[in-house]
């Protein structure tokens, strides 16, 4: 059973960039698309450990607004991936409590792949075990720019004006409104960069790089990403002083 300090520590949401499946497959002289496969592994045991270890929400950047730009045969290749893998695995998912939720500019993906994500939510919708977030064609500047556009709208339409918006209506019209920012941001794959992803979410995230690729990402490689977090001290930009003051009047 955990004790209470170790469930302070536990990053309630964990958002990850999982690099390295081509250079995984190169590495074994394989084609790209055995990294890929490899990586759903990685995911699908991701998911079972974040579920045990008590994580709440679990962020995953499966493809980037970016990624449009990979040739044609890996791009397909991919949403193929995504679409077998939602068919093979959510009655799994849904079994275990999984809430699907899925971000991104959905006018780009194959309309067949949009019908199986929707089902997806619905079907997921009640489960409170784990918030599964997949970004599918997502880049953080994509987001914020829909976010303007809604305000925008509403501006024109009078019902607020430019001097009333603050951080709480942005954050508000995002795609991951009512998802908590993350606290944990992992990267594989030895880049360290956001590239994209949720940039407004990861302000004050901690951020963990690792050299590790994506399909070799296993418990053992999370648990050290976890132990590493659990030594961060967050301040929120407060003194050390002021930090350690509010965590005993939390205790
Ligand atoms: C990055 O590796 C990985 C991707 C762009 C795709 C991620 C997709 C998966 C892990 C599989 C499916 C996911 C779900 C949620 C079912 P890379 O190709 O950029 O690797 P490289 O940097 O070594 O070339």
């Amino acid at each position: 059973m955990n004790t209470q300090s170790e469930i302070s520590i536990l990053p309630a949401h964990v958002a990850i960039i999982m690099d390295g499946n081509g250079r995984w497959a190169k590495l074994r002289g394989e084609p790209r698309n055995k990294g890929h496969r490899q990586g759903v592994k990685s995911v699908k045991n991701i998911v079972k450990t974040c579920i045990s270890k008590g994580v709440s929400t679990l962020t995953l950047f499966a493809f980037s607004s970016e990624n449009w730009k990979r040739p044609r045969t890996e791009v397909s290749l991919l949403m193929e991936l995504f679409l077998t893998a939602l068919g093979s695995e959510l009655r799994e998912l849904d079994k275990n409590g999984v809430r699907l939720r899925f971000i991104g500019d959905r006018s780009d993906i194959p309309a067949k792949v949009q019908r199986a994500m929707e089902n997806a939510e619905i079907q997921t919708t009640d489960n409170q075990n784990l918030t599964l977030v997949i970004a599918v064609s997502y880049g953080g500047q994509w987001d914020i720019k829909q976010a303007v556009q809604q305000l925008a709208r509403r501006i024109e339409a009078g019902e607020l004006t430019a001097d009333e918006i603050n951080e709480r209506h942005i954050a508000d019209n995002l795609s991951t409104v009512e998802i908590p920012p993350p606290d944990l941001f992992i990267r594989t794959g030895g880049e360290r960069r956001i590239s994209n992803f949720l940039l407004w979410q990861l302000a004050y995230t901690e951020l963990y790089f690792t050299d590790t690729l994506w399909p070799d990402f296993d418990d053992q490689a999370f648990s050290e990403a976890l132990d590493d977090y659990a030594k961060r001290q967050r301040r929120y930009g407060m003194t050390p002083e002021q930090t350690q003051a509010k965590q005993v009047s939390h205790a």
